[in-house]
């Protein structure tokens, strides 16, 4: 059992979040939250207050006193799973002015990992440089850029094609997501 933080936004896609941490409590895995003031509005407006039902802990995104803001929390990693442009730009720019980024940035500091998955379209250069600068520092970007070659039947399981390489490099095996394996187009006509 390993314990990793889920950071939410203001970004469009809570069922990412609400996802990612149902995995992991399933997986056995736990999961304290911390969540924006917008990324609250928007999970409640996007239907997915279930979030927190998968949570074992949740810190207020002011509370600095909180165990993650601290390096020697034995945290395994963090997802900021949606991340909004806004939150992007307080990582790489290392504000620490709330506890996300906070934490965000002692991953980075720790070296633990660190999986941002973005959501915004189009990207300006502010948002791809910085996705730049984040990656340069350690973490991964995972846009939320589902995969359609699974061909998944509802939109929980495209999520999950997105949530599965989140967990994948926050080093938890889910096989939610079958591996392709370059077999599955024999067979089919040309
Ligand atoms: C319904 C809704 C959807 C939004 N979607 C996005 C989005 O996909 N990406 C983004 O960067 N901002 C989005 N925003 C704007 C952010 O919520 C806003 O920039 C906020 O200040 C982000 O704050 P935070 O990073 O502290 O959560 C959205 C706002 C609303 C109300």
């Amino acid at each position: 059992m390993n314990r990793f933080i889920v950071g939410v936004t203001g970004a469009s896609g809570a069922i990412y979040a609400t996802r990612v941490a149902m995995h992991l409590k399933r997986l056995g895995h736990a999961v304290t939250a911390i969540v924006t003031a917008p990324g609250r509005e928007v999970m409640e407006y996007e239907g997915e207050l279930r979030f927190f039902d998968y949570c074992e802990k949740v810190c207020d995104v002011q509370d600095y006193f909180a165990e993650c803001a601290s390096g020697s929390a034995d945290y395994a990693g963090m997802a900021v799973v949606p991340c909004s442009m806004g939150t992007l730009g307080r990582i790489a720019s290392g504000t620490s002015d709330n506890l996300l980024v906070r934490t965000a940035d002692v991953c980075l500091k720790e070296r633990r990992k660190l999986v941002i998955v973005p959501r915004e379209m189009p990207y300006n250069l502010i948002h791809i440089e910085n996705m730049e600068r984040v990656t340069r520092a350690g973490a991964v970007v995972i846009p939320a850029s589902p995969q359609f070659y699974n061909k998944p039947s509802s939109i929980e399981e495209l999520v999950d094609t997105v949530v599965a390489k989140v967990l994948k490099h926050l080093g938890v095996e889910d096989g939610i997501v079958p591996a392709w394996t370059g077999d599955e187009n024999r067979g089919v006509a040309k």
